[in-house]
């Protein structure tokens, strides 16, 4: 018996990385999901874009666990075909209990690099793309009287991270975003909080991010030491994320709503 046996879970950035190890873990857990993901190129990102096949594998390993998935490509900036895809899922699965707005991207560069159409690409993915998700689904969570939903920040949304003002502004707004409609949702059972990893083993990594910031700590090394980890680790996998999101979206945390949860390996604290 799972912690989610009868639930329906949706997850936004699915095709991949962390959103694909949500969608598993609730999965097994007993939910059955609505998996979407843009499956294709991003603003200014430097690592390579998810496919749809990559939504596809996603699909496959939610109905390994014997559970129903739907999936879409679609963009989070693209509110209404969210909300048809939300609630067409809602009337094929029956209810929605679980939301999990994980779609994002991480581009960084120094402060002086970063350009208006940078810095707007990312609070329209990681901010606005994370409230259309909300706007598209609480009432479907009010409707089956009550759920929680999961908002990815990031270690960045707790404790600055060097060398993205961008991201960090997107990220911070989402810890806040969390506790704003916490407050309101509260009168319809919905529970909803931030979670914030340290840095994550996923395609998210790769690409010139390294590169971009070794030079900028380079040219300016002190805020470099922002980005350790209390923990003798360097970054944790999506499946360790994916525990703090099973636990959050599950009764074991019942009276847990407005909190923002770190599973950074002590990185805030650092
Ligand atoms: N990887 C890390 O080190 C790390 C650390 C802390 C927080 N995060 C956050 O975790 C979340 C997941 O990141 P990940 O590491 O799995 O990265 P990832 O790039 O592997 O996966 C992100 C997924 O989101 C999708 N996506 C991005 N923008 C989208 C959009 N506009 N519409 C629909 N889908 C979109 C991508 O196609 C991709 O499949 C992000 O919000 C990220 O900011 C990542």
């Amino acid at each position: 018996m799972g912690t989610l046996d009868g639930k329906v879970a949706f997850v936004t950035g699915a095709a991949r990385g962390q959103g694909r190890a949500h969608a598993a873990r609730l999965a097994r857990e007993g939910a059955d999901i609505l998996a979407l993901d843009v499956c294709g190129p991003l603003p200014d990102v430097s690592y390579d874009h998810a496919t749809p096949e990559d939504l596809k594998e996603t699909a496959r390993l939610v109905e390994a666990e014997g559970r129903r998935v739907l999936t879409a490509e679609c963009d989070v900036r693209d509110f209404g075909t969210m909300r048809e895809f939300v609630a067409g899922g809602v009337t094929e699965l029956g209810r929605l209990d679980v939301v999990v707005a994980n779609a994002g991207i991480c581009t960084p560069l120094p402060w002086d690099e970063v350009t208006p159409a940078v810095f707007a690409n990312t609070l329209d993915i990681n901010v606005t793309g994370v409230w259309n998700t909300v706007m598209a689904s609480a009432h479907h969570l009010a409707g089956a009287g009550g759920g929680s939903i999961i908002l990815i920040s990031s270690a960045a949304g707790l404790k600055v991270q060097p060398f993205m003002v961008h991201y960090t502004t997107s990220k911070f707004a989402v810890t806040g975003m969390a506790k704003a409609f916490a407050v309101e949702l509260a009168k319809d059972h919905i529970r909803v909080n931030s979670v914030h990893p340290t840095a994550v083993n996923t395609p998210m990594g790769t690409g010139t991010i390294q590169d971009v910031l070794g030079r900028a700590i380079e040219a300016n090394p002190r805020p470099g030491a922002m980005f350790t980890n209390i923990l003798p680790v360097e970054a944790i996998e999506s499946e360790d994320v994916a525990d703090t999101v099973a636990f959050l979206a599950s009764d074991a945390s019942k009276f847990i709503t407005a909190h923002a949860l770190a599973v950074d390996a002590g990185s805030t604290q650092y």
